[in-house]
């Protein structure tokens, strides 16, 4: 398939190298910083044309799909741009920022003959298949998630996007975050209400954005799962992921599985370091060879818009509650108007 990728700045590398590996053509690249574009041709030594206008590639080039990897803002006006024109789209995290978006997305997906997938590459680790069984099979007596990172002022001024409130969405819940809740949610289920608080620990009037924050979930059932995020650590922490049932409790950390007598159930051997950071979760690689597999199938891609939107509903909730309890935003209707 000819694909285009749109942002050549930190994640673009992974999916080059997920592309190449699945064995799919990349057909042209697309930053508005053009030298960034030409760096990672240079570097994959893909001879493709390069744009620094995502619209005129799409024009001129007319790819078949596009891999979005760009600033949280853009990513679901360009899905929508992308679906319109009846071609496939692979968005990185978060598919979107706001309801308004969530619901101009789903509208663009009813109305395309295109498939959209979102990146949420950890829920292709082996291990958290595994937790998922665990849960499916013996029911969720309790769930709990930590991400602890580290991000400095440095890492802020690495992007002009990074840190604001209108470009990114939000702070360490939108996007270092975001992996871990969805994980909970994917293995737990989707929760009905959310009690949060949010706080900037570290780095105020550097960032407009939460670095910190804490929530609560409760479940349909009334079972709950409760979080912890910064990005205020003073190093990088693995991220985790724990699970109880009735009868036992696993925790998931460093890509390997502990009950807890300490005993390690299953490790992982992590893939090429080449694609992906081990703190992102390297499932780049299988992610994007599934979702060409379903293309080529005409099979629906697992992570599609209602998935992608479920963990952006979670935060969104947690960004609204200000230390109440409340419900966690409804899936909005197509097109709804909740800007
Ligand atoms: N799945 C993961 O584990 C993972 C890991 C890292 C980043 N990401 C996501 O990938 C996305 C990009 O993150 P990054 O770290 O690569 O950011 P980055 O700032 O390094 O790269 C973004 C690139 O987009 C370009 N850009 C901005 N506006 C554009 C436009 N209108 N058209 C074309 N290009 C434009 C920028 O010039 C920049 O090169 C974000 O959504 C981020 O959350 C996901």
């Amino acid at each position: 398939m000819r694909v285009a990728v749109i942002g050549c700045g930190a994640i673009a590398g992974t999916h080059v190298a997920a592309l190449q590996a699945a064995g799919q053509r990349i057909c042209a690249l697309c930053d508005i910083d053009r030298e960034k574009a030409v760096a990672l041709a240079a570097k994959f030594g893909l001879d493709v044309p390069v744009y620094t206008g995502f619209e005129e590639l799409l024009a001129r080039e007319r790819p078949e799909a596009v891999h979005i990897c760009t600033p949280h803002v853009l990513h679901a006006p360009m899905c929508c741009a992308a679906l319109e024109r009846n071609i496939h789209v692979l968005c990185e995290k978060p598919l979107c920022i706001s309801l308004g978006q969530l619901s101009d997305v789903l509208c663009a997906v009813h109305g395309s003959h295109a498939t959209l997938g979102v990146c949420l590459q950890n829920r292709y680790e082996p291990n958290m298949l595994r937790l998922r069984e665990t849960a499916a099979a013996a029911g969720v007596a309790g769930g709990m998630g930590i991400v602890a990172w580290k991000r400095d002022a440095d890492y802020y001024r690495s992007g002009a996007w990074r840190g604001r409130r209108d470009t990114e969405g939000g702070g360490v819940m939108i996007n270092q975050a975001l992996h871990t809740l969805d994980l909970l949610q994917w293995i737990c289920g989707m929760p009905v209400s959310v009690t949060a608080h949010l706080a900037n620990d570290h780095l105020p009037g550097v960032i407009e954005v939460e670095d910190t924050a804490t929530a609560l979930f409760e479940l349909p059932g009334g079972a709950r799962f409760c979080f912890y995020a910064t990005t205020a650590a003073g190093t990088d922490f693995p991220a985790q992921v724990q699970l109880s049932t009735a009868d036992h409790r696993t925790l998931y950390a460093d890509c390997s599985l502990l009950t807890e007598q300490g005993r390690l159930v299953a490790a992982r051997r992590l893939s090429d370091p080449a694609v992906g950071k081990r703190e992102w979760g390297t499932g780049h690689r299988e992610l994007v060879t599934d979702f060409y597999r379903c293309l080529d199938a005409h099979r629906p891609f697992p992570i599609d818009a209602e998935e992608g939107g479920k963990v952006v509903r979670l935060i969104l909730g947690m960004y609204a509650s200000q230390g109440n309890r409340i419900p966690v935003p409804e899936l909005p209707g197509a097109g709804a108007q909740t800007h």
